[in-house]
């Protein structure tokens, strides 16, 4: 079993969305997933019980029962656990990055954003852990995206090739307990999460190139930038 950790200190970054959304896409591709949800408030557990499917299975947990939560999932035969954790809790947030095969921090490209992770990486960079920058909510048009992207370079930590857009449909899915694939299949919603789900479990070490073509496959459009 191979484990991606997202955490980012600031709070609304769109962590739970990027766990819910990626665990929906490996889900879709046959991996057994579960979410671990170390956020207190519980958004993803919230959302796994108003649907009316099991999977992804969410399970709840403080950060110092991690290492025990996870060794459940993976007795259990899970493939890929996604650690959901709260913000401005460095605690549970270095747990989770030290449990972690790939750490993701999502940023919204906005200045505030952009200045509050570094607390972020610095987290990522004590677990001594791989660790990339998702661009989330990021503005269809215009420059904004492309000049966070040159800001975060000074982090020195990678910014994935993938950016998740700005898009009513992240919202509308949690609402209905969906995920973007389940709530519209051929949405561009659907298209970016599949792309950086391919990206994402290729660089936590998960899979070999034959399974990385069941994501990359759906939807039909190449998942990855060339
Ligand atoms: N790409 C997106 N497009 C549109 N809305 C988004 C996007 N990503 C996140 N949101 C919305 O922004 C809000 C915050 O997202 P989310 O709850 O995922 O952030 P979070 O980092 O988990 O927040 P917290 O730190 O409070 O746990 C939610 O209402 C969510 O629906
Ligand atoms: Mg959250």
């Amino acid at each position: 079993m191979k484990t991606i950790s997202i955490i980012s200190q600031k709070g609304g970054a769109g962590k739970t969305t990027l766990a819910l959304n990626l665990a929906g896409a490996a889900e879709e591709a046959g991996f057994r997933t579960v979410i671990v949800d170390l956020d207190p408030q519980a958004s993803a557990k919230g959302w796994h019980d108003h649907r009316q499917r099991e999977a992804p299975v969410v399970i709840s947990a403080q950060a110092a029962r991690l290492s025990e939560v996870l060794a459940t999932a993976s007795d259990h035969g899970a493939d890929l656990c996604i650690i959901d954790t709260a913000p401005h809790s460095e605690t549970a947030a270095l747990a989770a990055a030290r449990a972690a095969d790939l750490i993701l921090i999502p940023c919204r490209p906005a200045i505030l954003d952009l200045r509050a992770i570094a607390s972020s990486v610095d987290l990522a960079q004590l677990a001594k852990k791989n660790a990339v920058i998702v661009l989330n909510s990021a503005q269809p048009r215009g420059s904004l995206a492309d000049d966070a992207e040159k800001a975060i370079a000074s982090y020195g930590l990678p910014v994935a090739p993938v950016r998740i857009t700005q898009r009513a449909a992240f919202i509308h899915s949690l609402t209905a307990g969906q995920t973007v694939i389940e709530y519209e299949p051929s949405g561009a919603a659907a298209e970016e999460i599949r792309a950086l789900t391919l990206y994402s479990c290729q660089l936590a070490g998960m899979m070999a190139n034959k399974h990385a073509s069941r994501i990359a496959g759906k939807g039909g459009k190449r998942a990855v930038p060339a």
